[in-house]
């Protein structure tokens, strides 16, 4: 340690505060409104003043263009081909919610705190156990009990020749709740742990909600700060461990 001198010191110090910082703010800009980087996303969140009907809460900043939230609601849309009628027809008030979560997927752009790289022919990018408010999946599947469907998980497994998805061979049609015991296994496995279910109440600023009044602004986005800093936070733990434990290599080498 005396070899050391306290110029030493203080240069070893300034090197590490900047590490430590250029760190800790390279994870902030990337989290916090911030588009995936997927099969409909805009590059970059910006207005867009004609979202339609249920997407609309996202106008004011959204990751998703007018004509996104246009085919959002529609039966079999160009988005994903994708058919909510594959087992008889999906009850409106249950279709009212995978309409919310398209809007939510599509328009957000405060999902970036859990934006996770895929190597998918489709996307580049997909979200990962986003903390979904208890009351928002608890109604969702409320909602859709008396709905029909094939598949526990929706992403994958479906028979595409028709051109939209069909039931799988020796997948039949049941009641949600057969292939969703739970409101939990609802929401975390339709997308594939897409979202996770979370313990906190919607206005909490702790979970993501799908459904918001834009009159009181968009509360996923305190939502996206809390989690963006812990986030950085345990970045930041990360480099002053490393840091840590490369002056002791230091430190061994000099004395
Ligand atoms: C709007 O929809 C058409 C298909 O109807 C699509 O080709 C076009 O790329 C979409 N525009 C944007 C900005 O997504
Ligand atoms: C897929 O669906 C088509 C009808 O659309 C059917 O003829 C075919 O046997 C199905 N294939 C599988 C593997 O389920
Ligand atoms: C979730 O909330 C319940 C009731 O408020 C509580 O008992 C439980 O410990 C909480 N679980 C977690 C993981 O926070």
């Amino acid at each position: 340690m005396a070899h050391l001198m306290a110029g030493q010191w203080l240069l070893l110090l300034m090197w590490m505060a900047e590490c430590a910082q250029s760190r800790a703010t390279r994870a902030r800009t990337e989290l916090l409104n911030v588009c995936m980087d997927a099969k409909h996303h805009k590059e970059k969140p910006g207005p867009e003043d004609k979202l339609h009907d249920q997407c609309s809460p996202w106008k004011t900043n959204a990751c998703c263009s007018t004509n996104t939230s246009q085919e959002d609601t529609k039966d079999i849309s160009y988005l994903y081909r994708f058919n909510w009628n594959h087992c008889g027809t999906m009850t409106p008030e249950c279709k009212r919610h995978f309409i919310q979560d398209t809007c939510l997927y599509e328009c957000s752009p405060n999902l970036g705190p859990w934006i996770q790289q895929v190597d998918q022919s489709w996307r580049k990018e997909r979200i990962l156990d986003v903390p979904l408010c208890k009351e928002d999946c608890v109604l969702w599947w409320e909602d859709c009990k008396s709905s029909f469907t094939c598949k526990s998980n929706w992403l994958k497994g479906w028979n595409w020749t028709s051109g939209h998805n069909e039931c799988p061979v020796g997948a039949s049609c049941h009641p949600f709740t057969f292939y969703f015991p739970t409101p939990a296994v609802l929401c975390e496995k339709i997308w594939s742990h897409s979202y996770k279910l979370s313990n906190y109440s919607r206005g909490s600023g702790r979970c993501i909600q799908m459904w918001f009044d834009p009159a009181q602004g968009n509360p996923n986005e305190e939502v996206a700060r809390f989690y963006a800093e812990v986030m950085s936070g345990a970045g930041l733990r990360e480099a002053w461990l490393l840091v840590c434990s490369l002056s002791l290599v230091l430190f061994c080498v000099v004395s």
